[in-house]
């Protein structure tokens, strides 16, 4: 995958609080095909200031943070793990970027102002098989019975937040998981039953494959990560005049 021009590539894993500029908020780390998020995101919020966006599933907030730093936007982000939450307000004050952070559940829609979000990030909670690499322990500790709740959440949180996205609005589906049940299958049947959601994920682009109705990245030896994206736009509903 070619490198994105606002990131560069360490030959030497480090601590990051030895990284220069670290503690200034000039740097942050995040493997390249967690970046990918933001750069598809991008054409949707770089001409939009001010987006009402949603990031759904945002600890600790590395793709939050992302965001922040690359668009003029006003960000909600939400996370069930309140200690994982506090991991991305600490990132976002080093950082000095705001959002309006809250302890909630993205199955539920209680937290919802009832404000329709531009878009909507979701980085659902999944298997973690495409960061065996660095988590060498999800080989030894994931079960193949885990997978079936997992795809049940994905779909719940899919099911809960497409309402909350305005017509004309853009949702990215993204995972760390090399699995189509938590991938491209979820995609395909929730595209099934949601008549209004169109793929916009592009697929000329020079990293990963064709899977289901987004690009699927399988982990790269010296590289990236495996991540799975997927973007969807909510169909814009034309009144009878
Ligand atoms: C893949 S991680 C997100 C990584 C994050 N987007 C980032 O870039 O740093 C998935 C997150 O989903 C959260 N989560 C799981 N179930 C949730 C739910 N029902 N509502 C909100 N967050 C949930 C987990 O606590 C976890 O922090």
């Amino acid at each position: 995958m070619p490198s994105r021009p606002d990131a560069i590539t360490l030959e030497t894993p480090c601590d990051v609080t030895v990284l220069p500029g670290f503690e200034e908020g000039h740097v942050s780390v995040q493997d390249e095909a967690a970046q990918l998020s933001a750069v598809l995101l991008g054409p949707v919020l770089a001409p939009r200031p001010g987006a009402h966006v949603l990031d759904a599933c945002c600890a600790p907030g590395g793709k939050t943070a992302h965001l922040l730093e690359q668009f003029d936007i006003n960000l909600t982000a939400i996370d069930s793990d309140n200690q994982r939450l506090a991991r991305v307000e600490d990132t976002l004050s080093r950082l000095g970027v705001e959002a309006v952070l809250e302890h909630a559940d993205a199955t539920e829609r209680d937290w919802w102002s009832g404000t329709p979000f531009d878009a909507i990030l979701l980085d659902a909670p999944c298997s973690g098989t495409g960061v065996i690499r660095r988590h060498p322990d999800i080989k030894k500790l994931r079960r193949k019975d885990d997978i079936r709740p997992l795809a049940k959440l994905q779909r719940q949180l899919l099911d809960n937040l497409w309402p909350m996205l305005r017509e004309g609005g853009t949702l990215l589906y993204a995972t760390c998981s090399v699995l189509p049940e938590e991938n491209g299958e979820q995609i395909e049947a929730f595209l099934a039953r949601t008549p209004d959601a169109h793929i916009t994920t592009p697929n000329d682009v020079a990293w990963g494959i064709n899977s289901g109705a987004g690009r699927q990245l399988f982990p790269a030896q010296n590289s990236h990560d495996g991540f799975f994206l997927c973007q969807t736009r909510k169909a814009i509903c034309l009144g009878a005049s």
